[in-house]
C-alpha cells in the first residue's frame, strides 16, 4: 500500500481547490492528529472525543437512458424504459484516520442492480489520473443496492447481456460520471468528524423467498437464529464535529425487487427510495440528488429475501389455483412457474405502493436508531484490503481437514426457472422455441454455445445440473466471471466485508460470525468487533448460497455459479485476510491476476437515436394535452402531455426532464423534478418513420402541498437529419391547488 508523506496527503487529499483553506485546515487537521497520536488516547480505547475521522460524503446522478433501454435484474426482454420514476444515485462515503489520511476507505453505494468489473475498473482509472493513490483498488468499493429497475446494459461479461442486447454505452457513461461526481463531492466536503454504530429490529420488511432451501441447514445452526431472514438493521452515522448528522449508510438485507418486471419506469426501487426519503427528511427544501446530508441504504446478504411480505401467489386467470399460494418447493402454479409472483405489503394498492411502504420502513428503522441516542462512538485505525481471487479452481482446506476446490462457472436449471421475485430469467426459452420471437442479441451468441460440460467439472458442481456451462464459455467474450474481488474495510470496529455476490441468509449468518471470530482470535479487534455484509459489490459473481441449500438447488443454489464450496472457499480467503486490517499492518497480500478487461470487445445492438420530428403543423414542447382543471386538490394527479423528443439525446444528468413550478412573489420557482416519486416521464415514440413522440408528465400533489398557482415545464433535446442536438421546453397553462 502506497504511503504519501504526512504534508503532501493532506495537500492532495483535503481540500486541493483553495491554497489558504489548504494551509489554515491542514494545521488544524495537524494539531487534531498530533492530539490523537499522544500517549494518553490509546489505539481502539473508548473515544474521549479527541479522536476523529475526515469524513466526506457525496451524491452523484447515474441515471443512463430511461427509455428504448432494456432494465437491470429481471433479465426480461420486454422490460425495456419508457420512462422515470426516480432517479438513480451513487452515494460515495469517505472516511480517512485523521493521523495518517492516506489510511482511508472509499465506499459507493450505488443505486445499480450489481458492481461490474468494467464499471470499477473505469472509475478506479479516472481516480488515478485524478487524485494520484489516493483512491486505490484496495481501499475503493464499488456496491449495488440491487436495484431491478435501473437502466441496464452496463455490465462487462456476456450473460447478462443478453437481454440488454449486448453492451449500452451510455449506461456504462453514465454511471461512470455520475459515480466520480458523488466521489469529487465527498473528496472535497473531507472534514473533521465522528463516526457512531447503532442498529435496531426490523420485521415485516423482508420475507425468505426459499424457505425449503433454508431449512436444509441444520436444526441446531437455526436454532441460534430468530427467522429465516435477518431483520437487524445497522446503521452508521456521520457527523461533524459539533454532532450534527452528515449522513448515514444503513445495512439491511432486502431484494431491490418491489416494483416487477412489468415496470417499465426506471427507480432505484425500495432502498433508493429510503435514501430519498431520509434526505428529503433532512433537507425538506432541497431537489432530490441536490442534498448534502448523504443516506445511503446498502444492500446486505439478501440473497434468498424478498420484499414481497406477503408470500408468493398464483395468478392463473380462470385456473382452480387461481389467487392461491404457490407450491412451496418449487414455486409453481399448476407445474409452472410464470404465474407464481411474490406479493408485496401494498398489494391491494399499487406496485409502487409496496415500494413505497418497504422504503418506509427501512427509512423510520434508520431514523429510530439515529435519533435514538443509543449509538456507540466508533474509534480505531482506518484499514482496508483487497485481492482478486481466482475462483475457477481454487483449493482450500476445509475447517473438518478435507480439501475442497471450487469450480468454473456453471448456472443449473433453476436458474432458468427464475423466481417468486421475477419468474423466468436470462430469456433461455428463446432459442429453443422459434415461434417465439428472436432475441437478436441472442441469434449472434448462441452460435457460440456454452461448450458441454466434463466430467470433470459435472462432479464438481455436483448435485447441480448443469444447464449453462458458463465458465467454458468465453467466445466472443467471457459469459461469466472467473476471478473476483475480495474486500474488506475496518473503520474502528467497525468491518464490512464487500461480497462479490448475493450472498443468501445463512450464507451471510456463517461469513459474518466466522470473519467476527477470525478478528477477534487473531487480536485485531477486541469483543467490540462488529461486522457487516455488503454487496453485490466489485465483481458480480452471482450467489452464494450453503453448501446445504446449494444440494436443494433452488433458483439460488442453482445460481452458485462457482460449485458447492463456494461460500467455504470466500469464508477462507477473507479469513486469511483479516491480519491485513490490523492497526499496525503494512503488508501486501498475494493476489491472483485481475481479470482481462473485455469492455472493449463487447458487442452493442442498441440502435442510435435517428431522428426526433414534431408533427406537422406542430413544434417541439407544444402542449397535446394540457391539465385538465384550473383547480386541484392534495391526491389529485395532474397530467399534461408534449410533443416530445427522444430523451436519449440527453440524459440531463444532475438535472430534469421537467419541473412542477410555483408562483412565488411574481417568480417560477421549482418545487418538484422528474426524480420526486409523486411524478412520473413517460415517452412515447408515436412513429417511427416520422420520428415524432410525445411526454407525459405527471404529478399527484401531495398532503400538504400549499395552495398557490403552479404550472409544468418540459425540458427535451430534440435531434435534426444532420444530428444536431437542440434544446427546447415546453410549459403547461397554469392551475391552482387549493
Ligand atoms: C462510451 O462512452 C464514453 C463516455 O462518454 C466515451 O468516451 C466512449 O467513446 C464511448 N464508447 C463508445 C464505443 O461509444
Ligand atoms: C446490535 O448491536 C449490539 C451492540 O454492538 C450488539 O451487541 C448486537 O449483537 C447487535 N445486534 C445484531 C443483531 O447484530
Ligand atoms: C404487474 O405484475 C404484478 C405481478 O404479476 C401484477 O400483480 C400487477 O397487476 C401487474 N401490474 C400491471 C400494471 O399490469
Ligand atoms: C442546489 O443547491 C444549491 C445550494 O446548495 C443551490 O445553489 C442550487 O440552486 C440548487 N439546485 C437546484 C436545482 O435546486
Ligand atoms: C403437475 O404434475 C404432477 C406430477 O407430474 C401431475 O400429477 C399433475 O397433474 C400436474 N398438474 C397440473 C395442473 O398439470
Ligand atoms: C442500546 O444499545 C445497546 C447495545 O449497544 C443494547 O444492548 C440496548 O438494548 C440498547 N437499548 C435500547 C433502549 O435500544
Ligand atoms: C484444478 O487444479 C487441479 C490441481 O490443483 C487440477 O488437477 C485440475 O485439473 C484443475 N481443474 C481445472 C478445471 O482447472
Ligand atoms: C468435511 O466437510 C465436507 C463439507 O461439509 C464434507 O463433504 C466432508 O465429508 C467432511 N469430511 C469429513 C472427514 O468429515
Ligand atoms: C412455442 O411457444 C409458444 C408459446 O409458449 C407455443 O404456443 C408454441 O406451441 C411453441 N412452439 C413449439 C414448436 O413448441
Ligand atoms: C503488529 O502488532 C502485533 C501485536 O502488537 C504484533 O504481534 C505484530 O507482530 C505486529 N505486526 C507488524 C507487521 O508489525
Ligand atoms: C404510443 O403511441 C401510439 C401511437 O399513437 C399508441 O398507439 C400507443 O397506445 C401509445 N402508447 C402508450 C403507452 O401510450
Amino acid at each position: 500500500m502506497y504511503i504519501p508523506s504526512f504534508s503532501s496527503a493532506i495537500a492532495d487529499s483535503v481540500f486541493p481547490f483553495n491554497w489558504l483553506q489548504d494551509a489554515m485546515h491542514a494545521f488544524i487537521i495537524y494539531l487534531a492528529a498530533f492530539f490523537a497520536t499522544t500517549p494518553s488516547s490509546e489505539v481502539g480505547s473508548p473515544s474521549s472525543g479527541s479522536e476523529k475521522y475526515l469524513i466526506g460524503l457525496g451524491i452523484g446522478d447515474v441515471t443512463g437512458p430511461v427509455v428504448e433501454t432494456n432494465m437491470m435484474g429481471y433479465a426480461s426482454l420486454a422490460q425495456t424504459d419508457t420512462g422515470l420514476h426516480m432517479r438513480q444515485r451513487s452515494r460515495a462515503f469517505i472516511v480517512a484516520d485523521t493521523s495518517n489520511p492516506s489510511e482511508r476507505i472509499l465506499f459507493i453505494n450505488s443505486d445499480i442492480c450489481m458492481s461490474d468489473t468494467g464499471i470499477r475498473r473505469t472509475i478506479l482509472s479516472s481516480l488515478a489520473s485524478r487524485y494520484g493513490d489516493i483512491y486505490t483498488p484496495a481501499n475503493t468499493a464499488l456496491v449495488g443496492t440491487h436495484a431491478h429497475s435501473g437502466v441496464g446494459g452496463y455490465l462487462e461479461n456476456l450473460l447478462p447481456q443478453v437481454t440488454s442486447r449486448g453492451y449500452v454505452n451510455d449506461t456504462a457513461a453514465a454511471i461512470v460520471s455520475g459515480t466520480l461526481k458523488a466521489i469529487a463531492d465527498a473528496h472535497n466536503s473531507l472534514a473533521p468528524g465522528n463516526l457512531k454504530l447503532g442498529n435496531t429490529t426490523l420485521q415485516n420488511a423482508n420475507r425468505n423467498r426459499s424457505p425449503s432451501a433454508y431449512l436444509a441447514n441444520p436444526e441446531w445452526e437455526r436454532a441460534m437464529y430468530e427467522g429465516d431472514q435477518d431483520w437487524t438493521v445497522s446503521v452508521l452515522g456521520f457527523e461533524d464535529t459539533n454532532g450534527r448528522a452528515r449522513g448515514l449508510m444503513s445495512f439491511f438485507p432486502v431484494h431491490g425487487t418491489s416494483l416487477y418486471e412489468n415496470n417499465t419506469l426506471v427507480s432505484g426501487d425500495n432502498k433508493g427510495m429510503a435514501a430519498w426519503m431520509y434526505e428529503s427528511y433532512i433537507e425538506p427544501s432541497s431537489m432530490p440528488g441536490n442534498n448534502s446530508f448523504v443516506a445511503g441504504f446498502v444492500q446486505s446478504n439478501m440473497g434468498d429475501t424478498s420484499p414481497n411480505t406477503l408470500g408468493a401467489f398464483c395468478e392463473s386467470p380462470g385456473k382452480p389455483w387461481d389467487g392461491q399460494p404457490c407450491e412451496v418447493e418449487h414455486s409453481t402454479c399448476g407445474n409452472l412457474t410464470e404465474d407464481c409472483h411474490g406479493r408485496g405489503p401494498g398489494f391491494r394498492i399499487s406496485d409502487f405502493e409496496s415500494n413505497r411502504m418497504i422504503g418506509q420502513a427501512q427509512f423510520e428503522a434508520t431514523r429510530t436508531v439515529m435519533e435514538g441516542n443509543n449509538m456507540t462512538r466508533v474509534s480505531g485505525s482506518v484499514k482496508s484490503v483487497h485481492v482478486y481471487l481466482d475462483m475457477t479452481n481454487y483449493s482450500f482446506t476445509l475447517p473438518n481437514g478435507t480439501l475442497a476446490r471450487t469450480c468454473p462457472a456453471a448456472l443449473g436449471y433453476s436458474f432458468a426457472g427464475g423466481t417468486s421475485d421475477g419468474p423466468g430469467a436470462f430469456d433461455f426459452t428463446q432459442g429453443h422455441n422459434s415461434s417465439q420471437p428472436s432475441n437478436p442479441f441472442w441469434e449472434i451468441v448462441k452460435i457460440f454455445i456454452t461448450p458441454p460440460p466434463s466430467e470433470e467439472q459435472i462432479a464438481c458442481q455436483y448435485p447441480k445440473p448443469i444447464l449453462l456451462n458458463s465458465g467454458y464459455a468465453h467466445e466472443p467474450y467471457d459469459w461469466a466471471p472467473g476471478t473476483v474481488d475480495v474486500q474488506m474495510l475496518r473503520v474502528g470496529q467497525f468491518v464490512i466485508l464487500v461480497m462479490p455476490g448475493e450472498l443468501t441468509t445463512m450464507a451471510g449468518r456463517r461469513m459474518r460470525e466466522a470473519l467476527r471470530v477470525k478478528l477477534i482470535a487473531d487480536g485485531i479487534l477486541d469483543n467490540r468487533a462488529y461486522v457487516v455484509i455488503a454487496g453485490p459489490g466489485n465483481t458480480y459473481g452471482h450467489y452464494v448460497a450453503t453448501r446445504e441449500e446449494y444440494g436443494v438447488q433452488r433458483y439460488e443454489g442453482a445460481s452458485t455459479i462457482f460449485g458447492p464450496a463456494t461460500l467455504e472457499a470466500y469464508i477462507n480467503r477473507y479469513s486469511e485476510l483479516v491480519l491485513h486490517l490490523a492497526d499496525n499492518d503494512t503488508g501486501s497480500p498475494l493476489s491472483n491476476a485481475a481479470p482481462l478487461e473485455q469492455t472493449s470487445k463487447s458487442i452493442s445492438m442498441q440502435n442510435p437515436v435517428i431522428v426526433d420530428h414534431p408533427s406537422i403543423f406542430k413544434d417541439f414542447g407544444d402542449v397535446l394535452i394540457d391539465v385538465e382543471s384550473s383547480t386541484y386538490y392534495a391526491g389529485d394527479t395532474v397530467a399534461v402531455r408534449f410533443v416530445g423528443a427522444n430523451p436519449r439525446n440527453n440524459l440531463r444528468l444532475e438535472g430534469t426532464f421537467f419541473t412542477v413550478d410555483q408562483q412565488v412573489n411574481g417568480e417560477w420557482v421549482v418545487i418538484r423534478t422528474d426524480s420526486h416519486p409523486s411524478t412520473t416521464y413517460k415517452w412515447n415514440r408515436t412513429s417511427t418513420v416520422l420520428g415524432t413522440s410525445t411526454v407525459d408528465a405527471r404529478w399527484t400533489i401531495e398532503d400538504g402541498t400549499p395552495a398557490g398557482t403552479y404550472r409544468i415545464t418540459y425540458y427535451g433535446d430534440a435531434k435534426s437529419f444532420l444530428g444536431d442536438i437542440s434544446a427546447f421546453t415546453g410549459v403547461s397553462s397554469t392551475f391552482t391547488v387549493n
